[in-house]
């Protein structure tokens, strides 16, 4: 069903619509895509103290994530070994031991089974506790943001996110004092695919001016300008789009990090007393993308936009639907007004009643739901925006689009997603390490752009 082109088209640029669909695809992406990847599971300031937990979804599996006595975080599937019960309903608190509802079996804070009711009187000394502990998947933690994995072959998370690395360094670590998470999210349903928040998150540049023209035009500022897609507008010089050997991407909107934020202290003054440093740590184009908005997402399912300051994550929930979870990111080392004050504009934008978060539900449900009629699924989307006019830069890693609106890191999140479904294995995925950018033709883009320019 996947080998050949079908799903996924990287000569053509488009993908069949059975993607947002089709429940073999599905079930495929469960055990290929979310089985394989790393996940984001949650961020050490959401349970900062030993004890601390959250409970949380890796795709459709339900996950504890739990801070250890010894300062590292471990994460367990929440279903009981003895008949399956979900093992803890709380979203979030602090716990010595996990007890099940139903007959009362213990979990540590380790997911070790500790105890057993009647233990001695009716398992007569046969039950082997070592052996019944909940399930455990990898942890590994880059800055702060805590991931889980169920692949022991899998790469190491900073392996997995690649050079993306670079990009994220700019932010995550920024001047020197990261970024943190406040919670607890906010949580909706939405009747989409997953896929259709994913891919516009990474690199939708071209919905703004149109899906946000209105929203846009309310909230004002610097982004206002983008409302309708005016054609004087000079695309070329508005930003970049970025894609990864993962499927990591984003699109950049230049000098625009606080954009919608019409008050220039906080949050805008917060970007200007530490641009300089982040100059001196990275270099003068991670400066840039400091002051930049970006949409981005980190494959499969987890999406921010930095500027806007929202961070989601997509967990499927079937084909069709997913539950939305949004968090606010702030810097670490702000006020405490200024983190109250991006939350406000963070949830006013992109928070479940946010105003540009109701424009994007409408599409995303839409473009799902569509492909119900069976003509309709038969046929084929198209992301062929600014193929050729994308290639290696001599100074950001990856693939790089010539502007924030086009489809670059689109089409990488789709080659990755169809690599993944394809590949039998991790070993197989690395194989093709050195070749997998191959599929964007133009080698000498940048170069060229460059040379023409001196
Ligand atoms: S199902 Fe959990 S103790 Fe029986
Ligand atoms: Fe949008």
């Amino acid at each position: 069903m996947t080998e050949d082109a079908h799903l996924v088209d990287n000569v053509e640029s488009s993908q069949s619509r059975e993607i947002f669909w089709d429940k073999d695809v599905y079930n495929l992406e469960l055990e290929r895509v979310f089985g394989r990847s790393w996940l984001f599971l949650g961020h050490e300031s959401l349970l900062p103290k030993p004890g601390d937990f959250i409970t949380t979804y890796m795709a459709e599996d339900k996950v504890i994530l739990s801070h250890q006595q010894d300062g590292s975080f471990r994460a367990f599937i929440n279903s009981c070994t003895h008949r399956g019960n979900q093992i803890c309903h709380a979203d979030s608190g602090n716990a010595k031991a996990f007890v099940c509802n139903y007959h009362g079996w213990v979990y540590g804070q380790d997911g070790r089974l500790v105890d057993v009711p009647l233990e001695t009187r009716c398992y007569h000394g046969q039950l082997d506790k070592a052996k019944l502990g909940a399930k455990h998947v990898r942890v590994e933690t880059y800055k702060g943001f805590i991931f889980g994995c169920g692949d022991a072959d899998a790469p190491s998370l900073e392996e997995y996110l690649g050079e993306f690395r670079w990009y994220l360094d700019t932010i995550w670590e920024g001047a020197g004092g990261g970024l943190e998470l406040l919670g607890p999210p906010m949580k909706s349903i939405l009747a989409c695919n997953w896929k259709v928040p994913t891919e516009n998150f990474v690199g939708d540049g071209y919905h703004v001016g149109w899906t946000h023209a209105g929203a846009l035009g309310q909230i004002g500022g610097e982004l206002a300008g983008l409302a309708g897609n005016r054609a004087d507008m000079p695309f070329e010089e508005l930003g970049f789009q970025f894609t990864t050997r993962h499927g990591h991407g984003f699109g950049v909107i230049n000098n625009a990090a606080a954009a919608i934020h019409v008050k220039r202290d906080g949050w805008a003054k917060y970007l200007a007393d530490t641009r300089a440093e982040v100059g001196r740590k990275f270099g003068p184009e991670r400066e840039e993308l400091y002051v930049g908005h970006w949409n981005c997402s980190i494959f499969p399912s987890c999406s921010f936009l930095y500027g806007t300051n929202t961070f989601k994550v997509w967990h499927p929930r079937g084909p069709h639907e997913i539950e939305v979870w949004t968090y606010t990111m702030v810097p670490r080392d702000a006020d405490a007004a200024t983190k109250s004050m991006i939350q406000r504009e963070a949830t006013r934008s992109f928070g479940t009643a946010g105003t540009l978060e109701s424009d994007d539900g409408e599409n995303m449900s839409s473009a799902t739901h569509v492909n119900r009629g069976n003509i309709t699924r038969d046929g084929r989307m198209d992301s062929s925006m600014g193929v050729g006019f994308e290639g290696p830069h001599p100074v950001y890693p990856g693939i790089v689009g010539s502007s924030f609106i086009g489809e670059t890191s689109h089409r990488g999140f789709y080659r990755f997603w169809k690599e993944m479904l394809d590949a039998p294995d991790w070993a197989a995925v690395k194989a093709n390490d050195d070749n997998w950018d191959s599929v964007f033709t133009n080698r000498d883009y940048w170069a060229d752009k460059i040379e023409a320019a001196e």
